[in-house]
């Protein structure tokens, strides 16, 4: 298949700051980094708001309401999902959630396409956290996604008759 462009994720960053002086010795206890913000987080604010409502999320453990930003290149597929939709290496599908205490209370969920695969990200408020592992809860919900991984706006409603 043909994929357009190269979908909108960050290049890749060189870390800004110098590596540790000291290397740490061979039986030192490597300590637990804290996590970094995500390449992404930035950049993920700035995607276009497909959700000018906001949803009420199946991901309620996490936030009551959510609103979902996409990067501008996967916009327009992202609007139209069907079954059969791929989407670009770079593509980044972001779900902001909060509930009624409002942005410190904020979770940030994304999908990733990356090397023809899909990536799983949680964040708190801070954009601080990791990528999940292929085997997580994300994963298997989301594999009975429409586009799997992908689930799509909500659809609207039939109008009462
Ligand atoms: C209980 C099932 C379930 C689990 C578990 C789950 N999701 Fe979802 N997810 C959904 C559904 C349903 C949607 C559709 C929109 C909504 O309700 O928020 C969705 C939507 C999304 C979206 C918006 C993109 C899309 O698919 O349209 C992202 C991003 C997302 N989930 C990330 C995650 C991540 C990351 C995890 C793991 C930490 C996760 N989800 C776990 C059910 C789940």
């Amino acid at each position: 298949m043909l994929v357009a462009g190269l979908g909108c994720a960050p290049a890749p960053q060189v870390p800004s700051s110098p590596p540790a002086a000291s290397a740490p010795g061979p039986n030192a206890v490597e300590a637990r980094p804290r996590a970094a913000v995500a390449p992404w987080f930035e950049l993920g604010k700035s995607f276009p708001n497909l959700t000018p409502t906001r949803i009420s999320s199946a991901h309620a453990a996490r936030g009551a309401s959510a609103e979902i930003r996409v990067c501008p290149e996967a916009e327009a597929q992202y609007r139209s999902l069907v079954t059969d939709s791929e989407f670009a290496d770079g593509t980044l599908i972001v779900e902001w959630l909060e509930d009624t205490r409002g942005p410190q209370s904020r979770r940030v969920l994304a999908l990733e396409r990356r090397d023809g695969a899909w990536h799983y990200w949680e964040l708190d408020a801070n954009g601080r956290g990791a990528e999940l592992g292929p085997s997580s809860s994300c994963q298997q919900c989301h594999a009975a996604a429409p586009a799997p991984p992908v689930f799509g706006l909500p659809r609207k409603k039939a109008a009462a008759p």
